[in-house]
């Protein structure tokens, strides 16, 4: 299973994405079993580390956030399994760029996995205040769990059908 965690400039939600979901998938013993990595609908910030607010923010709450930004390609598509975004506009870029129907189905809200979410989308965090940054933190480890249960469940249908006689 192979996840792309989006954003508009990955350099703030989705390397904090990206990290949750790795901490999820190591508590949980599936980090061998999924791929991750994340990427930005733009490209202001190709090649830049993730934001030093949001690094603060997420070190603070115990999270180290690696890599360096990229932008989606249409290649993405194919690779991945999963492509989910931050927020609707994300969402509707990624859909614009996808290169037929089924690309088109890969797309999905990253809060549209949480049963606690308060909305389906991660606040952007760019123009406001420290806050908005220990904000995206917490959305992100609890987004991060509800994706990584849907993961375990799909795991375990999966098994499931595999030891179904035929
Ligand atoms: P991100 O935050 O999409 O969570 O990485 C942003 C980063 C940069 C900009 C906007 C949002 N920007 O306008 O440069």
């Amino acid at each position: 299973m192979k996840i792309l965690l989006v954003c508009l400039g990955n350099i703030c939600r989705s390397p904090t994405a990206e990290a949750a979901v790795r901490e999820a998938l190591a508590q949980r013993g599936l980090s061998d079993r999924v791929e991750v990595d994340s990427a930005g609908t733009g490209s202001w910030h190709l090649g830049d580390p993730p934001d030093s607010r949001m690094r603060e923010a997420a070190a603070t709450a115990g999270l180290r956030l690696d890599g360096e930004a990229r932008q989606v390609t249409t290649a993405d598509f194919e690779h991945y399994d999963l492509l989910v975004a931050m927020d609707r506009a994300n969402a509707r870029d990624l859909r614009a760029l996808a290169p037929d129907e089924a690309a088109r189905a890969k797309v999905r809200l990253f809060r549209d996995f949480d049963p606690d979410a308060d909305s389906d989308e991660v606040p952007d965090p760019y123009y406001g205040g420290r806050r908005g940054f220990a904000r995206v933190v917490e959305i992100c480890r609890s987004g991060a769990a509800g994706l990584v249960d849907h993961l375990a469940d799909e795991f375990d249908d999966r098994g499931t059908h595999r030891d179904r006689p035929a």
